[in-house]
């Protein structure tokens, strides 16, 4: 049996009822009043439920009813693609939110003429003799706007093609057939359905318009600069601290990734983030533009309460230790940071509860039960590295499998699934228990991050651009956001405040919090006024990046303020040493503090570094290389 679970009056869901009529399939309609409390999730609407399989995109949906002939294939997924990311969205916003924006409306008359056009020559979007899945989806999102006669006049201008096709098409008995069974109403409330969904588009489109990249000129003077000398640089800016974007000016915010505060980060991590984004700052600077380069310790969470135990310390004890020790190697490293502070603040705890407020008010997120692994003699859920037991896996014997992975047979595990379980602190048998969490919607936030996908990402490294691309790929799944755990910052509601936000989650966060540290105008940098906008770089390791191309991307975006977002993701691939792997656990490779120790100048060792920068590929640290490298003439 086929259900399609929907609200009323969504056009999206009328693709699904014509496909299933032009097919001939039996549907049945589940319709759900969004106004009542208890919905369960998923939020997203419409979803297509076959053979206990989900399907949360409207476009799939049809095509699983329409297969499609391999000689359009190309032209009806394009079309797919376009119908959901552009056409859509403008339709939401200019129709749907009644945008006042010139701009905006000019683009959805143009998308209407691209229809137009190559309704030409032909009956059919891509061929002459059928009606594709693509027709079906287009033609569903344009009826509430082709049938009122305000609209009508307003939009569908000397488009005499595109009419005679959607004429065509109405007329069809399947249409009529659907419309019947599901109706949907000509006018601006069927597109505030879809906007519901795109809302959030038409401040990125306009954020992310101006060409960002670097001229030739710049690449000039730069040079010039650098040949000449730079301290003797005549018109370089008197630098007033803080450092405020300015009008007609170029602003850059620069963050590298905030390292995880319980180690002492090697030089993986120095040419990864810190050393990279160091030197793009620098060249910024040259060219004179407004430039703020933020990092800082990301200090909540597992990796630091484990350290904590280790050490036999209070948790903010490890995180003010090691917070000097990063702090120090960056120094000798000369890191021109504008600031470099950390995540354990007052500010950091505000702005993370406020945020999470704004998404939970939008509406993207939800609870919903999980069960997790409970030890009572440590009065706690066991995360998963603080668990071990028999592996669940069949074939496998290992007696020793962590919460999260076995290391006899390298599968993955489920820690509540563990035989034997037993916690590795007390070495007592927890207990499954249930407990409530919060879960951000990423589902329900998935067409806005694919239109912002699109505009933002031509600008990534391209490793970053192929990371963020397969995950959206895959399909988002709403992600669980909230811990049982103590060091955090708590969840502020009631019902979950002894519990705290999973650290991924405040991380990015810290990005703004740490700017607000640095300057009370840090608003001017992360939520940029029209006429001074601002340009963010990101840069980080590649394991980074699913965080920073979809999961914070998503927080900003669902918050709908008008927060800045990445427009340049770079991401370096790994350092190895000698041909091995840098192990923090194992102690394996060269840390900050050895490099110190070596008296090699730190000038020597940022050479070095970024002449091995992982650009494209994995590369090797070697202490040979380094002399050699060093002592010829680059
Ligand atoms: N602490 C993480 C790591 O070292 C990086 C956090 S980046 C941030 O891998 F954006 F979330 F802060
Ligand atoms: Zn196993």
């Amino acid at each position: 049996m086929i259900t399609i679970h929907t609200n009323e009056n969504n056009p999206s869901t009328l693709k699904l009822v014509i496909a299933a009529a032009y097919t001939k399939k039996e549907v049945q309609l589940n319709i759900i009043n969004l106004n009542e409390k208890n919905i369960k999730p998923p939020g997203h609407l419409p979803y297509f439920e076959v053979d206990d399989e989900i399907i949360f995109s409207a476009n799939a949906g049809v095509q699983y009813f329409l297969s499609v002939d391999k000689q359009h294939e190309i032209k009806v997924k394009e079309w797919l693609e376009w119908e959901s990311t552009v056409l859509s969205p403008y339709l939401g916003i200019v129709i749907g939110n009644s945008s006042k924006v010139k701009q905006l409306k000019d683009k959805l008359i143009s998308c209407l003429k691209k229809l137009n056009s190559n309704l030409e020559n032909l009956q059919y979007l891509t061929n002459n003799s059928t009606p594709s899945a693509c027709d079906i989806c287009i033609w569903s999102v344009i009826h509430p706007l082709a049938n009122n006669e305000n609209l009508n006049k307003e939009f569908l201008i000397e488009v005499p093609a595109l009419l005679k096709w959607f004429k065509n098409l109405e007329s069809q008995p399947y249409i009529a057939e659907s419309l019947k069974k599901y109706p949907v109403s000509a006018g601006q409330a069927a597109y505030q359905i879809l906007f519901n969904s795109a809302k959030y588009i038409a401040e990125v489109t306009a954020s992310d318009v101006n060409d960002e990249s670097i001229t030739s000129e710049e690449l000039e003077a730069a040079e010039k600069a650098w040949k000449n000398n730079i301290p003797v640089l005549k018109d370089q800016k008197n630098t007033v601290t803080p450092v405020l974007p300015k009008a007609n000016e170029k602003n850059i915010l620069i963050t590298s990734a905030l390292p995880y505060v319980n180690n002492v980060p090697h030089l993986g991590n120095i040419i990864g983030c810190v050393l990279s984004a160091d030197v793009f700052a620098r060249f910024s600077r040259l060219c004179n533009h407004n430039v703020l380069y933020i990092c800082g310790t990301d200090e909540y969470g597992t990796a630091t309460e484990t350290k904590a135990l280790e050490e036999g310390i209070s948790c903010q004890a490890i995180c003010d230790k090691y917070f000097k020790i990063h702090n120090a190697i960056y120094e000798w490293f000369n890191i021109s940071f504008d600031h470099f502070g950390r995540t354990s603040t007052p500010e950091q705890t505000e702005l993370c509860q406020d945020i999470f407020l704004e998404l939970n008010g939008n509406g993207f997120m939800f609870t919903d039960s999980v069960e997790q692994l409970h030890c009572e003699k440590c009065n706690r859920f066991l995360a998963d590295r603080f668990v071990e037991g028999g592996c669940p896996n069949v074939g496998c014997t290992y007696e020793d499998a962590r919460g999260d992975q076995c290391d006899g047979c390298g599968k993955l595990v489920n820690a509540i699934e563990l035989k034997n379980p037993r916690c590795k602190v007390c070495g007592d048998t927890p207990k499954i228990k249930t407990s409530t969490q919060f879960f951000m919607d990423l589902p329900k936030l998935e067409p806005l991050l694919l239109h912002w996908f699109k505009m933002s990402s031509p600008g990534w490294s391209s490793n970053a651009q192929t990371i963020g691309r397969a995950w959206l790929k895959e399909g988002l799944k709403p992600r669980c956001i909230t811990r049982d755990l103590k060091w955090g910052i708590p969840v502020p509601l009631d019902g979950f405040r002894d519990k705290v936000f999973y650290v991924w989650f405040d991380a990015p966060i810290g990005y703004m919090s740490i700017t607000k540290r640095y300057t009370e105008h840090w608003q001017k940098w992360w939520k940029p006024e029209a006429d001074c906008p601002v340009t963010l770089y990101n840069f980080m390791a590649k394991d980074n990046v699913p965080f920073h191309s979809i999961m914070f991307p998503a927080t900003l975006l669902g918050c709908n303020r008008g927060y800045v977002t990445v427009s340049h993701l770079m991401a370096t691939e790994y350092l190895n040493y000698e041909d091995g792997k840098f192990s923090k656990s194992r102690g394996v490779g060269v840390f900050g503090t050895d490099a110190q120790n070596t008296k090699i100048p730190s000038d020597v060792w940022r050479f070095y570094l970024l002449y091995l920068r992982p650009e494209s590929q994995d590369s090797n640290f070697n202490w040979t290389d380094l002399a050699t490298k060093n002592n010829s003439n680059y």
